[in-house]
């Protein structure tokens, strides 16, 4: 390790840190424009000149490009790197429009800090600027070419890091221009970190634009609700209204980026449409009131019927306080419940997972970028969890080999392998796998469903054929792998792919190679939910007990029912069945309309809260604002009314867990000690320390009665069934990203994916419009054909624009006539 010395300090640092970083080391931070921890350095800028007094380099130097070396001696402060610096930013700024009062950057630009603090404070230059027609990028960034510095972090994180082409540096000389090669929308979903990566104000925050600067911003660390990883941000509100998401660096999860769909997802929050104001059969009601009410008729039905008459749904996205108190609410009540995973599959999975992701096992999505090995199972990372699909082309560009065998024609910035696979598929292609790898004594370290199947196969198993995929090219080899993660998808998996996919990785490890695990979940708090007791009953069994009679009181918390299940014939029925359901919500939906008691929920941006990511990871995230309906609301777009008063208009939401605990016989405002009393009670070790793996306590492993899978591919013939599946979109299905102006803006229309082959054999013409009949519903989509789908299979998107619910089902086997062209008929 090299010794060196900055500034009179001395530190020790890996071979091939550079100066600039092994000086941030030392807490000294030297200017920079084009280095970035991210994308390394280029040397473009120069403003990170340091003198080299001894050692083997000497003289004015670029601190980014030189790696340390033992005996260096290095001034930061020497006057002729003050006055290098010093220089370079003037010349930097002979172009720049010195438009600072304008621009959305002022407040929080790095040049204009450098340039203050490198003590340019008067012009010199009275030559004519040289200046760029900016482009339209689309809804969610802006662009403004005149502030370019020509650091080319923007073309390099766009083009190396991200890998998406469209955006990039152009001309030559003092004429370089970094942009598209024609105005238009940007084609990343990871566009907006070209805002917080630009050092200038080149690219700045669309959807924000001119809402404040930074100080006047109520900011505050937050976790991102919009898939599992739980990105690591910052949020900001003013007057009112969230109005900005901004990434928070954190190594072992999302770096320094996040995606669009994190980015641009918060408008849920602040949305005219947000319920706000209690209901009582329909009617208003003061907030307080409205609790009373169903707390009396709760205990009224529970006098009738039973406690198990009664029965709470909680959600993926609640945070950790939620979820607790409302176990803590059914376990003293004897309510049923709550069901939090709505769909069935989707549930058991989750406990799959909790069962077989022990920590040791468990890989963070920042590590994700050192695997030399992937294998991505089951899951469309851009769609499903996008950050992954980021931290996926950090491993392929840093050399490694990535298999992506699922259904779907999925899509990643960057080459990878896809095996086109029908989901019966898997557990025999794991099998076949995990063959490679047999020994008895490793085979005894497996899940007993394997350990089953392999004592059925005998001493020496042959490996059945696997039709015609080349397994060894699949498997990781000893000595050539030396990290491997299997990323396994939670969607379109079954319960037994889950056991499958930890074998196969113990199997691994058992063999020498450093193997790791990565689930993918269907929400911000999927994994905190399945840690949480099992209660033993899942939506299917409520649904059921609705119908029936059974349950005839319904408690809905942040769930909203009404789009997220599959089965809305049924769950219309059974809502006009109960005697009584009450809601808690921060989101509009006809739901809240058919509650007899609606009670408003807070947004993680008024409460914070706790959530625990796929990985395991305990995060929190604080209180951005107190809450309210935003100045423009209450000022109709004008100025703010000059009326006061006592209270926030707007501001009746409480936390859910406030209102859950009342529901459940607590007090009026109960004390936030009941959350530590909640959480406590339960089984898992939740150290008050946010950040911090939660310690998994793996249950015993499920049994299954289904022990060897066949490898028969699906095909395109006659008659043979399809299964429909429906998956998640980037952008358009989840919840509250779906509610998004600006992302609505850029979400694509909804298309039901299938192979060409598959398309032709049922009439249907790429472009075209479908019907989809199942047994409780029908569908019209427009038909998308891909080659790249495997066969057998019909994807579609659970888009907003979809009337999906009417499906009954989120996974079905269906006859080939059930998908026909619209107003027409098959033909074989
Ligand atoms: Fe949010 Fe997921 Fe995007 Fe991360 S990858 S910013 S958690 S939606
Ligand atoms: Fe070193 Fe730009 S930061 S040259």
């Amino acid at each position: 390790m090299p010794s060196i010395t900055i500034d009179k300090r001395s530190i020790e640092v890996p071979a091939g840190t550079k100066v600039i970083e092994a000086a941030e080391r030392l807490g000294i931070m030297i200017p920079r424009f084009c280095y970035h921890p991210a994308l390394g350095s280029v040397g473009a800028c120069r403003v990170c000149a340091v003198q080299f007094l001894e050692g083997p380099v000497k003289g004015i130097q670029m601190s980014c490009m030189i790696s340390a070396q033992d005996g260096m001696v290095i001034s930061t402060t020497d006057d002729e790197a003050v006055d290098f610096r010093r220089h370079v930013i003037e010349w930097l700024m002979l172009n720049h429009p010195h438009d600072c009062p304008v621009c959305d950057e002022g407040g929080h630009c790095l040049l204009q800090d450098l340039t203050v603090s490198g003590n340019h404070g008067l012009r010199r230059y009275q030559g004519k600027k040289r200046t760029h027609r900016d482009q339209y990028l689309g809804p969610l960034v802006q662009h403004e070419m005149n502030r370019c510095i020509q650091c080319y972090r923007c073309a390099r994180y766009y083009q190396e890091f991200s890998g998406y082409r469209d955006l990039g540096v152009m001309g030559i000389g003092s004429r370089v221009y970094f942009g598209r090669s024609a105005p238009g929308r940007l084609e990343s979903p990871f566009s907006g970190n070209l805002i917080d990566i630009c050092p200038t104000g080149v690219y700045t925050d669309k959807p924000s634009r001119f809402t404040g600067r930074r100080w006047d911003f109520e900011r505050a660390p937050s976790i991102c609700l919009h898939c599992s990883l739980g990105c690591n941000l910052v949020a900001s509100a003013r007057y009112r209204q969230v109005v900005r998401h901004e990434a928070r660096l954190n190594a072992n999860v999302n770096g320094y980026f996040i995606c669009d769909r994190g980015r641009y997802a918060y408008p849920y929050a602040s949305s005219p449409l947000r319920p706000r104001q209690a209901l009582v059969e329909g009617r208003a009601a003061p907030l307080e009131n409205a609790l009373q009410t169903a707390q009396g008729r709760l205990a009224h039905i529970v006098k009738q019927h039973g406690a198990q008459a009664v029965a709470v749904v909680g959600s993926v996205r609640s945070n950790l306080e939620t979820l607790a108190v409302l176990h803590q609410v059914c376990r003293r009540c004897d309510w049923q419940g709550p069901v939090c995973e709505i769909d069935p599959q989707r549930a058991a999975n989750l406990r799959a997972v909790v069962q077989r992701l022990e920590p040791d096992l468990a890989i963070s999505l920042g590590a994700v970028t050192a695997a030399d090995h992937v294998l991505v199972l089951g899951v469309d990372p851009l769609n499903e969890a996008p950050m992954l699909a980021l931290s996926l082309r950090q491993a392929q560009r840093q050399g490694a080999r990535i298999t992506v065998i699922d259904p779907r024609a999925v899509e990643m910035p960057f080459d990878f392998e896809h095996l086109a696979l029908h989901p019966d598929q898997w557990d025999g292609l794991i099998q076949r796998m995990m063959l490679n790898f047999y020994t008895p004594e490793r085979a005894a370290t497996l899940g007993q469903n394997s350990q089953k199947y392999f004592a059925a196969l005998g001493d020496t198993p042959a490996a059945p054929p696997a039709g015609g995929i080349d397994l060894q090219s699949l498997t990781a080899q000893p000595g050539v792998a030396q990290r491997m993660v299997l990323v396994c998808g939670t969607e379109l998996a079954r319960p037994s792919t889950i056991h499958l996919a930890a074998d196969l990785v113990l199997m691994q490890r058992a063999a020498g190679i450093e193997s790791k695990l990565f689930f993918t979940l269907s929400g911000a708090n999927a994994l905190g939910t399945a840690l949480l007791p099992d209660t033993g009953i899942d939506f299917e069994e409520l649904l059921t007990g609705a119908e029936n009679g059974r349950i005839k009181a319904l408690v809905v918390v942040e769930n909203d029912l009404w789009n997220a299940s599959a089965h809305r014939q049924r769950l219309q029925q059974a809502l006009k069945d109960l005697e009584l359901l009450v809601v808690l919500d921060y989101l509009d939906s006809p739901l809240n309309a058919r509650a007899n008691v609606f009670l408003p929920t807070q947004t993680i941006y008024e409460t914070g809260g706790q959530w625990i990511n796929q990985e395991g990871r305990l995060q929190q995230a604080q209180a951005v604002y107190a809450g309210g309906e935003s100045i423009a609301m209450t000022g109709n777009g004008d100025h703010p009314p000059r009326v006061f008063g006592s209270s926030v208009p707007g501001g009746e939401p409480q936390p859910a867990w406030q209102m859950a605990a009342v529901l459940g016989g607590s007090r009026i405002a109960p004390n936030p000690g009941i959350i530590e009393e909640a959480l406590a009670a339960l089984h898992l070790s939740f150290g008050a320390a946010a950040d911090q793996r939660v310690v998994l306590k793996p249950d015993t492993e499920a049994r299954f009665t289904q022990n060897a899978y066949p490898m028969s591919p699906a095909g395109a013939e006659t008659g043979q069934p399809l299964t429909l599946l429906l998956a998640e979109w980037t952008i358009g299905t989840e919840a509250l990203a779906a509610l998004s102006p600006p992302l609505q803006e850029v979400e694509p229309a909804p298309a039901a994916s299938l192979h060409p082959k598959e398309a032709e054999r049922l009439g249907l013409t790429h472009g075209g419009q479908m019907t989809i009949t199942t047994p409780s519903g029908r569908l019209t989509a427009t038909v998308k054909t891909d080659p790249r789908m495997a066969l057998g299979i019909v994807v579609l998107p659970r888009h907003r624009r979809l009337d999906w619910q009417e499906l009954g089902g989120t996974r079905m086997s269906l006859a080939a006539d059930c998908f026909r062209p619209q107003n027409g008929s098959t033909h074989g």
